[in-house]
């Protein structure tokens, strides 16, 4: 495996992003820092967790979006590739909240950002940012995160945990890319938080309302049923 270790940068994906553009990068290189200090999340949001305890990462996975017809299908990959490793370090509670954060015990426990590139000679650069809470206890600022030792009421090898994703990933990869996706979608789907519970939605306009959340579609949209039987997607 291919790992970039370092101690301080800005944001790894910012990292990474900059290597691609100045020298040739291997496929499924990792880059991880002990501490980010301009971490960038979904929307615009920052990224901002104790220095040394958690992993934050960005993997570069190449051309995957050349051989599918919908981006989606990279986030479902991903956001199963994290379960399948909390599942193998004992998390059983874990939930995907479309579209792709993950919460074990009903708390964040991590967050992706994919960040799609095209390049001149027709490569699709994906880089994969994952910050993953490991070791963190406290989460005062945060009463929505948790930790895997935080779940587990000990510490956790960073690294071993590291591996465990990354060897996800690249079998998964590897299974999209002969098209055999459904595993992933069925596993996505069966881990969707709130899904088949009726709660409150509020659209753009602000306008309450509440639906069930029926799925996601294969273009990443949410499913929600309505009251009068309709089906709207997000
Ligand atoms: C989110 O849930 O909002 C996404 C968080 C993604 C954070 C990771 S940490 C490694 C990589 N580098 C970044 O700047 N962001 C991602």
């Amino acid at each position: 495996m291919n790992i970039i270790k370092l101690d301080a940068t800005p944001s790894t994906n910012d990292f990474l992003k900059a290597l691609l553009t100045n020298q040739f990068v291997e496929n499924f290189t990792v880059v991880t820092a002990e501490n980010q200090t301009s971490g960038r999340g979904q929307m615009g949001a920052k990224w901002e967790v104790e220095s040394g305890k958690n992993l934050t990462f960005s993997v570069l996975v190449k051309d995957v979006l050349v051989e599918i017809t919908s981006i989606f299908h990279l986030n479902v990959l991903v956001a199963v590739s994290i379960t399948e490793a909390l599942q193998r370090f004992t998390i059983s509670n874990l939930a995907i909240k479309w579209p792709n954060d993950i919460l074990a015990e009903n708390k964040k426990i991590a967050g992706v950002l994919i960040e799609n590139s095209l390049k001149s000679n027709g490569e699709i650069f994906s880089v994969v940012g994952i910050g993953l809470n490991v070791n963190q206890k406290n989460f005062d600022d945060l009463p929505k995160a948790t930790s895997l030792s935080c779940i587990l009421n000990h510490d956790l090898d960073k690294e071993a945990v590291l591996v465990s994703i990354i060897q996800n990933l690249k079998r998964n990869v590897a299974l999209l890319q002969i098209g055999d996706y459904d595993k992933f979608w069925e596993a996505y789907n069966q881990k969707l938080f709130k899904k088949g519970i009726p709660m409150p939605f509020e659209d753009k306009n602000g306008v309450r309302f509440m639906g069930i959340i029926q799925g996601v579609t294969a273009n990443g949209k949410l499913e929600v049923l309505l009251d009068n039987d309709s089906l709207k997607t997000f």
